[in-house]
């Protein structure tokens, strides 16, 4: 029997990066999408062109640069929206325009106020469009999984006859059960004359923690291709997992029997720290495939019987999804060879120039730390790639505490290449470094979230504090690294305040 193709569909840059807090510069996207594309992945969608200036930037700079994956962008039903993907895709070698359009009940009468008929004239005009700029077109009937199936037939019948050459229907709210899935995936093959002439796919999303089995369980009824996210990131609780139907679907041949994915498993745990590095967003230890702890056993019987025997308690192979496949260790008399060679190993494409400073830094790191490994140079590499203009940078921090001392923190920030400093006292050193930046800043967000990891092991680890500040009922997150932990925790601090838009 020949097997069938699954298309892995990834939208960490778009709606993966609609996460509140995720945002992401260009150069950072591009950065992810040089590892999507090493990774596999079949169709990248890199953003949502009228959103912003920055997402239609973020989009041409990918269309510009990848090659072999499909760059998508979405729009929705909209002339001006189609105009934008367009425009935002004209230097891709592979360009798609993915239009989505509401189609149930209660989006209709809230969000449109229209008619069913008008809302298929809509679909019709707006893929008729889209394909006089783009010769791939790919259709959501947004909240399909809560449409009206008539409806959803009719819909979807109409997108492809007007030329959409990809059917996503996408659980919105992530609402549906496997079950559920399984028959309207099997309804819609069965009733859509035309389905044929499109590839069907799926867009999950994990509000009751179905994503994942909802994606199977379409391909299982027929679907050939799967929208998903690094490390399941997205829109409220995430989207389905790119890591977890890729490896559901490599290990359990016995169920996927008829279907692969072209995917270099072996890239997945790059790609998933990658993600979490750049988005700031931490993988929880128990994730599937690529948390901290997925491939660790704990129990002393387990440990004995996976030295035996290791498929007793293992699944999979960590080595498949390129853990402990090779964590380089470098020291201090590493040559920028070798540190250059081991960034494009990671992914990252940097000028000249910039391997010189990350050289320089490294060199720094290094003199205060033995080894330095993958996840210090992702770090480092992480921090070359945020934006280039910073409002806020530390110069300096200086902090008095102890047992039984009020904590007194003195800072000095470069504040648009100018030098300020501010001195305060706080409920502990973290808090009056902060006060005395709010002193320069004049800002005072209110921090929802502060969290302090050590990247590697040994005494001498780095420490990344991820903070998460509230400003004016918007979000923003930031990460900063140094051996220094209060050093860190102004870095995140300002990273997170120069994602202001002023
Ligand atoms: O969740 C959703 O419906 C979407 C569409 C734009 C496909 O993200
Ligand atoms: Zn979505």
């Amino acid at each position: 029997m020949k097997k069938e193709k699954i298309l892995i569909f990834d939208t960490t840059l778009r709606d993966g990066e609609q996460a509140p807090g995720a945002s992401l510069t260009s150069e950072q996207k591009l950065e992810i999408a040089f590892q999507l594309e090493k990774l596999g992945v079949d169709i990248i969608e890199a953003g949502f062109s009228i959103a912003s200036p920055d997402d239609f930037k973020g989009v041409d700079l990918i269309a510009r640069n990848i090659k072999s994956s499909v760059i998508c962008a979405l729009a929705r039903c909209l002339s001006k929206d189609i105009k934008a993907a367009a425009d935002s895709l004209k230097r891709a070698a592979r360009p798609r325009i993915h239009v989505f359009l509401a189609t149930s009940k209660i989006h209709l009468q809230y969000k449109f106020r229209k008619p069913q008929e008008e809302i298929i004239k809509l679909g019709i005009e707006g893929v008729t469009y889209a394909r006089k700029l783009c010769r791939d077109v790919e259709f959501s009937p947004e909240d399909a999984t809560r449409t009206d199936r008539d409806f959803l037939f009719k819909v979807v019948e109409e997108a492809i006859r007007a030329g959409a050459r990809t059917i996503n229907i996408p659980d919105t709210v992530g609402y549906s059960y496997p079950h559920e899935i399984f028959s309207l995936i099997s309804d819609i093959r069965n009733n859509v004359p035309n389905i044929n002439k499109a590839v069907l796919a799926i867009h999950c999303h994990n509000d009751l923690g179905m994503a994942v089995a909802n994606s199977l369980t379409a391909i299982l009824a027929g679907v050939r291709q799967a929208h998903c996210t690094v490390n399941g990131i997205g829109e409220r609780a995430g989207n389905a997992s790119l890591e977890e139907i890729v490896m559901a679907i490599k290990t359990r041949k016995d169920t996927f029997k008829e279907v692969y994915t072209d995917i270099h498993t072996k890239e997945i745990y790059r790609t998933s720290r990658l993600v979490s590095n750049l988005t700031g967003f931490l993988v929880p230890p128990n994730k599937a495939i690529v948390g901290k702890n997925a491939f660790s056993h704990e129990s002393g019987i387990h440990q004995d019987a996976v030295i035996k025997k290791r498929t007793t308690y293992e699944i999979m192979d960590p080595k498949d999804v390129g853990i402990g496949v090779s964590q380089l260790v470098l020291g201090k008399h590493s040559g920028r060879h070798a540190l250059s060679d081991r960034l494009r190993q990671l992914g990252f494409r940097f000028d000249q120039q910039k391997v010189d400073e990350i050289f320089r830094k490294f060199k720094e790191l290094a003199d205060k730390k033995k080894e330095v490994f993958d996840d210090d140079l992702i770090a480092l590499a992480a921090e070359e790639t945020k934006t280039k203009k910073k409002m806020y940078e530390l110069t300096q921090v200086q902090v008095t505490t102890g047992t039984n001392i009020v904590p007194d923190a003195y800072v000095k920030i470069k504040v648009k290449g100018k030098i300020n400093q501010a001195r305060s006292t706080g409920d502990g050193p973290v808090d009056a470094c902060y006060k005395a930046v709010d002193k320069i800043t004049k800002i005072k967000p209110k921090l929802l979230t502060y969290k302090l990891d050590a990247i590697t092991r040994g005494k001498d680890a780095q420490g990344t504090v991820r903070v998460e500040l509230n400003v004016k009922k918007h979000t923003y997150t930031g990460k900063g690294t140094s051996t220094d932990i209060l050093e860190a925790s102004v870095k995140a601090y300002l990273d997170a305040l120069n994602k202001i838009k002023s």
